[in-house]
């Protein structure tokens, strides 16, 4: 049997720092604030030159080098991101050719927050299939582009980076189990609800959020969805060793763990380094967790996504 493992992760921030006091000098917020709503105290920002494919290349190079395989060895390129470097050709096939690798197979998906685990849950069952054997999935995003910088409700929230792994087949799990879920009827409670036509902008260019219905939502489908992915093997939130939300907000990282029972001393938190990434969130925090020694060899963990859509997913992943 055919089976998935994590054999390497890289991630990357954008050098520029912007701290909440920075932005209390821009517009009328405080450090305070944006801390205990939040849990937020910085993010980082793409220079102007950086598109969502450069953060990529660096989260990737990272990845590669911890895997110890070369560029040549990838046949699946996967990148997760909804601030992509243009309308088309994808941002896969542009980091493809930054990377130097030819011929494998390179493609974009659109899950917002939870692009990350898509693409994870994709590469997945594409491995499992036998057609392709070492896959590259990354998360990459400059949502300082979508930002309304005049609007200090969601302004404050987001930050740019990347996060990648590599993704090898093996003859023991690996992922253990996916779960995927959307409801496109909450729409309207984030989106960046605009379009190119006619050389001009159509809509809006600029993120918006409910951000109360955003946080009940995200709560409870994350909530959900480790219960299902887990009952898949059998196994209940207490097997889990680490638990890794989409790096939204602290709030909705410790509710979560709260209502799945899980102690917060397992909760891997890196969104007060960076703000909320979208895509890029799970592979930075799991990269970052795995760096600093928490993540051992045969530890389960659950990766989560919840994001615009909505959309909704979770992977159990043995290390
Ligand atoms: N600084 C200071 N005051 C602010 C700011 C700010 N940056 N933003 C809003 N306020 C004000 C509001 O104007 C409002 O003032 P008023 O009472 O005078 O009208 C007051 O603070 C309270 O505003 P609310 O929106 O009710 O604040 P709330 O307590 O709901 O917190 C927040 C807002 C942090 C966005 C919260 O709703 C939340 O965490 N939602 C989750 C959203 C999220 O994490 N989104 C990320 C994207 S979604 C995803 O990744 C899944």
């Amino acid at each position: 049997m055919i089976w998935s493992r994590i054999v390497g992760t890289g991630s990357y921030l954008p050098p520029k720092v912007v701290t909440n006091d920075d932005l209390a000098r821009q517009m009328d917020t405080s450090d305070e604030w944006i801390r205990t709503r939040t849990g937020i105290r910085q993010r980082h920002i793409a220079e102007p030159s950086q598109a969502s494919s450069d953060l990529a290349v660096e989260a990737s190079r990272a990845a590669l080098a911890a895997a110890r395989i070369l560029p040549q060895e990838i046949d699946l390129i996967i990148v997760a991101t909804s601030t992509p470097d243009y309308i088309f050709p994808s941002t896969a096939c542009i980091m493809q050719a930054k990377l130097g690798i030819k011929g494998c197979a390179a493609f974009d998906i659109q899950a917002v927050c939870s692009g990350f685990v898509y693409a994870l849950a994709i590469a997945d069952k594409l491995i499992r299939s036998g057609q392709h054997r070492c896959a590259l999935i990354v998360g990459a995003e400059v949502y300082s582009r979508i930002l309304d910088w005049k609007d200090r409700g969601t302004a404050v929230l987001f930050g740019d980076g990347a996060g990648a792994v590599i993704l090898r087949a093996d003859s023991k799990p690996g992922i253990m189990a996916s779960a995927l879920h959307a409801d496109g009827s909450y729409v309207d409670i984030l989106s960046v609800p605009g379009n190119v036509c006619g050389g001009k902008i159509v809509g809006s260019p600029f993120l918006r959020m409910d951000g109360q219905a955003v946080f009940k939502f995200a709560v409870k489908v994350l909530d959900e969805v480790a219960r299902e992915t887990l009952a898949m093997c059998g196994l209940t939130p207490a097997d889990v060793d680490w638990l890794i939300p989409h790096q939204a907000n602290l709030r909705i990282l410790e509710a979560t763990a709260r209502k799945l029972g899980i102690d917060p001393s397992k909760l891997i938190v890196t969104v007060d380094r960076h703000g909320n990434t979208s895509a890029a969130s799970v592979p930075l925090a799991l990269d970052v967790a795995i760096r600093d020694g928490r993540i051992k060899p045969g530890h389960k963990i659950m990766l989560q996504g919840v994001g615009g859509g909505f959309t909704w997913g979770a992977s159990l992943v043995e290390m």
